[in-house]
């Protein structure tokens, strides 16, 4: 398993929370930055790491903002990444298992390292069910070719 992660300055100790935790599981983590507290802006770190799945370097992405919703946001804007902000376990579970969902988005300012790690393991442990949630799927790609 090889997993992208990055963040904007208001998620920059929630990524190095779940950098630390991936890495004692030895888990392949490749970190896109950013580094510090300094000003950035989030959809180039959403992008760094979309791009990065989309090219099959890695297999999953987690994001870390503020809120995570910028970026979720930003992160969905790229052709056949699926990104979910999750605050409790139970979205982390569903969102893996009906919508096969390849990044995950926290929001530091929402969210404690404590739940965020256990969300991170509740996600990464979880499997697409696939089955009725296929088509469902499916059809999201759909919309990704609609054009107006
Ligand atoms: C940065 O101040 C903040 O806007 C960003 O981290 C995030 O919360 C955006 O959605």
């Amino acid at each position: 398993m090889k997993l992208a992660i990055a963040c904007d300055h208001g998620g920059f100790s929630l990524k190095e929370a779940v950098k630390k935790y991936l890495l004692e599981q030895e888990i392949e983590v490749e970190d896109f930055g950013c580094h510090s507290r300094e000003s950035v802006d989030f959809p180039d770190y959403a992008r760094k790491v979309g791009e990065s799945i989309m090219a099959g370097k890695n297999e999953l992405g987690i994001l870390c903002c503020g809120t995570g919703i910028g970026m979720s946001i930003a992160a969905n804007k790229i052709k056949g990444i699926r990104a979910a902000v999750v605050g409790d376990v139970f979205s982390a579970k569903a969102t893996r298992e009906h919508n096969n969902s390849n990044v995950l988005c926290l929001g530091e300012r929402v969210t404690g390292e404590g739940l965020a790690v256990l969300i991170v393991e509740t996600w990464l442990q979880a499997e697409f069910l696939g089955g009725r949630h296929e088509k469902r799927v499916g059809a999201i790609g759909e919309l990704e070719k609609h054009l107006c």
